[in-house]
């Protein structure tokens, strides 16, 4: 549950592109405004290719070479406010990963180190940041793997010698292990199995819980956000498309793309396979004019081929980027 509303963690006019030679890009996230407020739960939506995992990188601030990023990624921190997008990667890495934001990507290999044992990422941590002396952290460490079901011993173990499993839920209890105030877990359940998804998901929440954490998860799994977050934001083709609370949403979901999401989900009495929404999303190197959801929707208008929609503000914060609902 949310514990207020007041905001951590603000991206203003967010703007990021893949540059893949020198007339080539990938237009990936595209004017994204968004807040997230202390403690609340938020899921980001949208089909593969949509920029979701691009998003979340740069709100964490983890920019690679080739993204070219505009904008400003406000974090609240004890003493003050930095831009993630200003501040230099050494800080983040001696101050702000890991013990104020948390990140938990895609491919959980991707930031297990293959040449250190389990433990020493876990002992490096707790060293670095709460100071603890090597057998209390081994202890601390100890905790948290069997936690999530794990033997102790998996702490001298490399990362290759785990099963994917394993390794993602040693990702997940690296994530929670300072308590950090935002923990940003990318398709944390993916690539496991159903048993473990519900594990880690539930675990995630009960941490959350605990830590009073923001926790923003990205997944396409519509059932998912509906069982946990509080919040959602749909993103298509690089774009926010609507931000809404999420009991309401699924009410009434206003933007047609939103619809489309929605609909995709199996419902009970369905007999056969639910018919998904027809099409792809777009290629973000030569994005559609207009609003970029237009070869796709049922309700497509003139303009919606002309001309990018503007956001439609509602109450309860709820946004949606449609021409549908601008009054002319
Ligand atoms: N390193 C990269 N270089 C070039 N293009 C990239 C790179 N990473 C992602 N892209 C492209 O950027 C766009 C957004 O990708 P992103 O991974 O953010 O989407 P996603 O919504 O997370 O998808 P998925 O659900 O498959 O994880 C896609 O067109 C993708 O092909
Ligand atoms: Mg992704």
């Amino acid at each position: 549950m949310s514990i207020g509303n007041t905001s951590i963690l603000r991206a203003v006019d967010i703007y990021g592109e893949y540059v893949v030679s020198p007339l080539l890009s990938v237009k990936a996230v595209t004017n994204v405004i968004l807040h997230m407020n202390s403690g609340e739960i938020v899921g980001i939506a949208g089909e593969s290719g949509c920029g979701k995992s691009t998003l979340v990188k740069i709100l964490y601030g983890y920019i690679e070479p080739s993204l070219r990023v505009r904008g400003r990624v406000l974090l609240n921190i004890d003493d003050g406010t930095i831009d993630l997008l200003s501040v230099d990667e050494e800080y983040k890495r001696g101050r702000i990963w890991w013990r104020y934001i948390s990140y938990i990507p895609q491919n959980s290999m991707n930031i297990l180190n293959p040449y250190m044992r389990v433990g020493d990422h876990f002992t490096e941590l707790l060293k670095k940041h709460l100071n603890l002396e090597k057998d209390e952290a081994i202890r601390v460490a100890g905790e948290y793997v069997e936690d999530l079901g794990l033997r102790k011993d998996v702490l001298k173990a490399f990362p290759h010698q785990l099963s994917g499993g394993m390794r993602q839920r040693i990702v997940v209890a690296l994530s929670l292990l300072l308590k950090p105030r935002v923990i940003f877990a990318d398709e944390p359940t993916t690539a496991v199995d159903v048993v473990l998804q519900k594990v880690l998901l539930q675990y995630l929440l009960d941490k959350q819980k605990e830590y009073g954490s923001t926790l923003i998860i990205v997944t396409h799994d519509m059932s998912i956000h509906a069982m946990a977050t509080e919040r959602i934001i749909v993103m298509y083709a690089g774009h926010v498309v609507e931000e809404a609370p999420t009991e309401l949403f699924y009410e009434d979901p206003k933007h047609p793309y939103s619809r489309a999401l929605i609909n995709s989900l199996p419902r009970l009495g369905d007999k056969g396979i639910r018919q998904g929404l027809a099409g792809q999303p777009p290629s973000l190197i030569n994005p559609p004019p207009g609003c970029r959801f237009h070869p796709r929707c049922p309700y497509s208008m003139d303009i919606c081929r002309r001309e990018e929609p503007p956001i439609n503000k509602y109450e309860n914060g709820w946004r949606v980027k449609c021409w549908l609902y601008v009054k002319r």
